[in-house]
């Protein structure tokens, strides 16, 4: 199978877009494959994924973030082709989606992707464990092989010794839970979470969230999670597209957006977050002057570190701090002024 992208990349979309309405397909291409926001509304489409480009790297969580509506559901679903995209190329471990038949499309379902969805359903008649299991009885597993491996995702999403319940025994987080390891039970090699804990009240979803950068740091998959809560997106992600009206408006880590928001839309997003929890040192330090201060450095800090936890380190005697890259090398220095300007930021 020829791979045509970037190494560690995942899965790739390239300008797709999908248009709801009679004869999207049709004025798509007329167009020579672009439609303005005025041209759809004169004929009468809805531009739910407008050529969105994006990257999803091998083990990261990409998170899509956007309004109700900015069509964060249509195109994580036009990414297992659950709905055929108008236009564009999916590639999955560099294989064209859109090339491959309706048998391979469920062969790469079954095996490679995990899907937690935004209004998902336990089936009432099953217990967890036949819950978790269905995937893999789907897939013909023999009854003690997915039997195992469904208790090993139980244990995982800390459900063990409800393994006999039915979902109507279950409160609301359990059951999430259970859908969880469901998704999780066929090892996918992407997993696609559709706003897994929104119907969760705050408590329990921090909870959840907390659980699942647990679950990510033993699992390590290749992560589409999507949310239209900024904090949350923030807490879990590595990287962030923002989407509005169908297109994306931009992608970047967490800081990136917090910092250098593309315009009012994502700026708007980012005002109540705490920016020094956010920013990293290293993207406010300074070159080292070449001379070290007369009173020498404070405690060296890595660049990694949040400005919010190096903040404590200046005390009466330092006003500079060292700042040191991952292998311990000077990479450059950050002064009290520089903290306290991030932290006055909200
Ligand atoms: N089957 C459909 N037919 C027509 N329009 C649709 C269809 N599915 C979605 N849409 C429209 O496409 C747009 C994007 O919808 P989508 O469900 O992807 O949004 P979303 O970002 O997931 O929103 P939410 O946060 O509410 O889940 C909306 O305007 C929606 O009304
Ligand atoms: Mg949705």
């Amino acid at each position: 199978m020829p791979s045509t992208s970037p190494p560690g990349t995942k899965l790739q979309c390239r300008s797709v877009w999908k248009l709801f309405g009679e004869g999207a397909g049709a004025a798509l291409a007329e167009s020579g494959g672009s439609l303005t926001s005025e041209q759809l509304l004169s004929a009468q489409l809805i531009g739910a994924v407008r050529d969105v480009d994006l990257d999803v790297r091998e083990g990261e969580i990409f998170v899509i973030m956007g309004l109700s509506g900015s069509g964060k559901s249509t195109l994580v679903r036009c990414m297992s082709r659950l709905i055929e995209p108008t236009s564009g190329e999916i590639l999955f471990n560099g294989e064209n989606l859109l090339q491959a038949s309706p048998a391979r499309m469920i062969e790469i379902r079954r095996h490679q992707m995990g899907m937690v969805f935004q209004h998902f359903a336990l089936l009432p008649h099953l217990t967890v464990l036949g819950n978790v299991a269905f995937p893999l009885e789907i897939q013909g597993v023999s009854r003690r092989t997915r039997e195992e491996r469904a208790l090993k995702m139980i244990e995982l999403v800390g459900l063990e010794g409800r393994e006999g319940f039915f979902p109507n025994e279950l409160s609301g987080g359990q059951q999430q839970r259970v859908g969880i390891a469901r998704s999780l039970s066929v090892e996918p090699e992407i997993w696609f979470l559709d706003e897994p804990f929104s119907a969760l009240d705050p408590l329990i979803r921090r909870e959840m969230q907390d659980e699942f950068i647990r679950l990510q740091a033993v699992l390590k998959k290749t992560i589409v999670f999507i949310t239209h809560d900024f904090d949350e997106a923030i807490r879990l992600a590595d990287r962030i597209a923002i989407m509005k009206d169908g297109a994306v408006v931009q992608i970047g880590t967490p800081e990136e957006l917090v910092i250098n928001p593309a315009d009012d839309y994502v700026a708007e997003f980012t005002l109540n977050v705490t920016k020094s929890k956010v920013v990293r040192v290293g993207s406010i330090m300074k070159p080292l002057p070449k001379r070290a201060p007369s009173g020498g450095y404070g405690q060296d800090v890595a660049a990694s570190a949040r400005v919010a936890e190096v903040a404590p380190l200046f005390d009466d005697s330092s006003n500079l701090l060292r700042v040191v890259d991952e292998d311990g090398g000077p990479a450059g220095c950050i002064s009290r002024d520089d903290v306290v300007r991030v932290m006055m930021q909200a």
